[in-house]
């Protein structure tokens, strides 16, 4: 089944959010911080005109690399029954593409479950710091992928 990868509204992002990522909790749990700024972008993997996956881009830094311009992945999200079939790698290989065009950032980071490493690891993001807990969400980890070294 073809998969194509486009750009979204985010209130098409919230069903997702809602089911994957706060399931059980209020909808306005999934409106996140920066969702309308200016230089946020929001991508949905589409089948079938059926909006099947997500990712969402924020401009935002880490406090330890002041200075430098970094970009966070988040909102990250496959439904059920098309997990496991490469959707969320497409998703942030082009976030990530899209992410150099519009964004140019020294790095990329993101706070992933731990249930996720392996997704970006495999995607070329290094695990920073030790795991942490996100209140009521559950045990994190904080990847980064250097886009460039350059001052
Ligand atoms: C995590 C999630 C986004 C992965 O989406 P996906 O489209 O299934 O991911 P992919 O098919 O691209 O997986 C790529 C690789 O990541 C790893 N991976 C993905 N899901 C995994 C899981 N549930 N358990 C272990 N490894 C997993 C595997 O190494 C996988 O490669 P493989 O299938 O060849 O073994 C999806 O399971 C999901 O939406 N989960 C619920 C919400 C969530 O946890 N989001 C992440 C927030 S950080």
């Amino acid at each position: 089944m073809k998969v194509e990868i486009t750009s979204i509204e985010v209130s098409k992002c919230y069903p997702l959010r809602h089911e994957m990522l706060r399931r059980g909790k209020p909808l306005e749990t999934c409106y996140f911080d920066g969702d309308n700024s200016e230089g946020t972008f929001h991508l949905g993997a589409i089948i079938d005109k059926e909006i099947i996956g997500i990712i969402s881009v924020y401009e935002k830094d880490l406090t330890q690399f002041k200075n430098s311009k970094g970009a966070q992945f988040r909102g990250i999200a496959v439904a059920s029954k098309h997990q496991r079939k490469g959707v969320a790698s497409k998703l942030i290989n082009c976030a990530e593409k899209e992410t150099k065009k519009r964004m140019n950032p020294k790095y990329i980071w993101l706070n992933g479950r731990i249930s996720a490493n392996k997704l970006y690891l495999g995607r070329g993001f290094d695990l920073i710091g030790d795991p942490f807990e996100i209140n009521t969400i559950g045990i994190h980890q904080r990847f980064i992928k250097m886009i460039s070294y350059d001052n």
